[in-house]
Order: structure tokens, then sequence, then C-alpha cells
């Protein structure tokens, strides 16, 4: 089995409010079908996340704006969830959208459902989203997070995160033409970070904690999904953590 992440950052254009990408998510979904192994996909939200999440002050204390954003916020998911789904059934691949909110309160999680699904053939699709943290707090689980959950569950061969970068480098190689591509790495490289759930840092905490699960974990571009079969290999372009 293996897990993999749909970075919002691959499957939508994260500057421009809900931009899908549509043949470059449906060419990973095209690479993820070749292989033998069985896989399970989460994915992010990038500008059907983000973007409303910052207006709306999310993650943050439960008042009558961060309400508002949580049903904008979650309702923007489910478009971008349904758009992935389609995909991947007009491959054959049956699926369901599972939200963290249905899944995650107080710490508390319960992924037994996932099991379900997965043996009668329906692949669970979870996605970062909002979900009610307690009483007073609308948190943001991020699918890198779910990610997580899921390899301590399911105990895959292989993690694979595509994202829009070839790895991780030393600094972020969309500012600086010199940025060196990391192919494995510690956490001495230099970030940036805009996003509500940790960016490229808090994926390669997530990374970390996976591989200490001792699961091999990959960050791969997305917009090269056939290095997928490079894995392993010496001419792999990617990041192994
Ligand atoms: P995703 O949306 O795919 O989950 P993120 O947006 O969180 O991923 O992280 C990828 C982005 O992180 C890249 O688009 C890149 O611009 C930015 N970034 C910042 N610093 C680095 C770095 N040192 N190495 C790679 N990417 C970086
Ligand atoms: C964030 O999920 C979801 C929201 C902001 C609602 P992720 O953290 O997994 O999303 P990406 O991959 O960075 O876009």
């Amino acid at each position: 089995m293996i897990i993999v992440k749909l970075g919002g950052s691959i499957i939508t254009d994260k500057t421009k409010y809900k931009a899908f990408r549509s043949k470059e998510t449906e060419n990973i979904i095209k690479e993820l079908i070749k292989i033998k192994d069985n896989f399970i996909i989460v994915h992010g939200g990038g500008s059907f996340g983000h973007i409303m999440a910052r207006k709306y002050n999310l993650p943050g204390k439960l008042n009558k704006n961060s309400l508002e954003g949580y049903t904008v916020v979650h309702n923007d998911m489910v478009e971008l969830n349904i758009k992935i789904s389609n995909l991947l059934l007009k491959y054959g691949i049956t699926n369901i959208g599972i939200p963290p909110s249905s899944i995650i309160y107080n710490n508390k999680k319960n992924y037994n459902i996932f099991k379900k699904y997965f043996s009668v053939n329906i692949m669970p699709v979870s996605y970062g989203d909002v979900y009610l943290k307690n009483e007073n707090y609308l948190g943001i689980y991020s699918g890198d997070n779910i990610v997580y959950d899921l390899s301590k569950i399911f105990k895959p061969e292989k993690v694979i995160f595509f994202s829009d970068v070839d790895g991780i480098y030393d600094k972020n190689p969309k500012k600086y033409n010199d940025a060196k591509l990391l192919k494995t790495v510690n956490t001495d490289f230099k970030s940036d970070n805009n996003d509500v759930t940790g960016g490229i840092m808090g994926k390669y905490m997530t990374m970390k904690k996976i591989s200490n699960l001792g699961i091999q974990t990959y960050l791969i571009n997305g917009f090269y999904p056939q290095r997928l079969n490079l894995i392993d290999n010496n001419e792999f372009i990617g990041t192994v953590v």
C-alpha cells in the first residue's frame, strides 16, 4: 500500500482563488493507476482552502465571523474534493470524500470507517479542511496530518507527497535561482510560509514523523508524475526522508 498526498500547490494554482489544475491532477492519477500497489489519496486545499481561511482568520476562536468562514472554507473544500472524486471515477476508482470534521473532535480521531470502505473497494478520500477543535476553537486539519494518521493505521510501504517543486531545497527555489535540491534532508533549510497549515517546513516535519514509523517518504514534483517510477533508482529526482 502507498499513501499519496496531492498537495494544494500542484492540484491548484495557490495564487488564484479556486483555480483547479485539472490536467495536472489527471496526469498524476494516470501514473498512480499504473502502479501495482494499492494506494489511498489524501489531498490538500491550495487556493480552495488557504485564501478564505486567511480572510476569516482560521484557524481561530469561534465567533460570528469565523463561523461564517468555517462554512465557506468547508464548502469550497467539498467542491475541490468532488472534482478529484470525479477524476478518480473516470479511471474506475470508486471513492468517497471524508472531511476531517466528521472523524476528528478534541484530538480524538476515529478512522475506523477508512478500513471498512477500503475493504469493499471504495477509496476513502480525505483532505485538509476545517474541523471543530473544541467548543471555543475552529481548527484546520491539514492533509499532511491526515497522511500521518493514516500511515499509523495502514502502515504503507511508502508515502508520497506531490507538490509543485522538485523536492525540498536549501531555500525557496521559487525565490532563489541558486537554491539547491536536497536529495535527503535535515532541518537545516530555509523556508518561507504563506500557508495556514505550516508550508514546506510543516511538511518536512510530517515526513520526518512518518519516517520515524519506519516508512520512507518522498516529495515529488507533480508536474512530472512519471518520476514516481524512478523511486529507489539513481536517476530519481525528488527528496527522500
Ligand atoms: P503543498 O501545497 O504541495 O502541500 P506547500 O505549498 O506547503 O506544499 O509547499 C510547497 C511550496 O513551498 C513550494 O511551492 C515552494 O515555493 C515553497 N518553499 C519554500 N521554501 C522551500 C524550500 N526550502 N524547498 C522547497 N520548497 C519551498
Ligand atoms: C489545508 O490543507 C486545508 C485548508 C486550508 C482548508 P493542506 O495543508 O493539506 O493543504 P495544502 O496542500 O498545503 O494546500
